[in-house]
């Protein structure tokens, strides 16, 4: 088959499963390929080597799977993380979290921070290249983000700044800070979710417990028992009434909410009295 015939077959498999099944055909094509997508446009009439080895990634994200996790690398930010199954693909509105974190830790002039719920390492590594002098413990419950971020700081050569630990939340973290960030698992347990999130992504970052907002108000609770000045979290989008309740309960200097760009309620910064 050439260039062309294995689009246009690509394209029909991936009718259902994609928004974009011809962008997404050539995507995969040229990662099989090692090479740009303007390299199959003006290669079109060539045969494929391996027309079974392209295939097989074309049923899988047929199949729902995730292009990311086909690829082993997800774009973040301003960088390329490598990414597999297991640990969470790193999304866009987390990137409104980050700039609002960089923020008060160029104000504050802050060194010593820690993330709970590394995953990749996206969260902390964009940070860590963004101040130098940043210091970050950064924890996960899991083994398998902790490899891939591990593996992912050292590419970025931030191993001097970023120290891993398997912890629950901050419960082998016993460091003074300045700051805590965290997207923490935050979905509801019966919450219907994509094929594409469900069958793939792992449970232990999707869902924060049975209403979702549970380990939410743990992290608020351990960072204001620690006397951590400030905490920044990703939430749900029905999740400020509540957690607006909830603080109120406890009392914090401010609780300031953030919407991402579709205008949904995303997350919050609390500074504790
Ligand atoms: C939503 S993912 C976020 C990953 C990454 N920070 C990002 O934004 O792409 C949540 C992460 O928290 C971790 N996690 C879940 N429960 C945890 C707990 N009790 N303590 C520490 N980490 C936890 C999960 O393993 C997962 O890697």
């Amino acid at each position: 088959m050439t260039i062309k015939e294995v689009l246009l077959w690509a394209r029909e498999e991936l009718q259902e499963a994609c928004e974009r099944p011809s962008y997404e055909a050539e995507l995969l094509l040229a990662h099989h390929l090692g090479k740009d997508r303007t390299y199959l446009m003006t290669h079109d009439r060539e045969d494929l080597a391996d027309v079974d080895g392209f295939k097989s990634l074309v049923q899988r994200r047929a199949a729902h799977e995730p292009y990311e996790y086909i690829v082993g690398s997800a774009s973040f930010y301003d960088i390329h993380l490598e990414v597999e199954k297991g640990v969470l693909i790193p999304r866009p509105e987390t990137e409104i979290l980050i700039d609002l974190v960089a923020e008060i830790i160029e104000r504050e002039q802050f060194t010593r921070i820690a993330e709970i719920g590394v995953g990749s390492g996206a969260i902390s590594i964009v940070l860590a290249r963004k101040f130098p002098q940043l210091h970050i413990i950064a924890t996960d419950i899991s083994d398998i983000p902790l490899r891939v971020a591990g593996k992912n700081i050292e590419r970025f050569g931030l191993g001097g700044q970023i120290e891993l630990r398997k912890s629950n939340l901050l419960d082998e973290v016993d460091e003074p800070l300045e700051l805590v960030v965290s997207n923490p698992p935050y979905i509801a347990e019966d919450f219907l979710l994509a094929s594409n999130v469900i069958d793939y992504e792992p449970r232990e970052a999707l869902f924060g417990g049975r209403v979702g907002d549970e380990l939410l108000k743990q992290i608020i609770l351990d960072v204001k028992a620690r006397g951590i000045r400030y905490l920044a979290c990703e939430m749900g989008y029905d999740q400020k009434a509540p957690l607006q309740e909830f603080v109120s309960q406890i009392g914090v200097e401010y609780i300031h909410f953030y919407q991402d760009l579709a205008q949904l309620d995303r997350g919050f910064v609390i500074k504790f009295s």
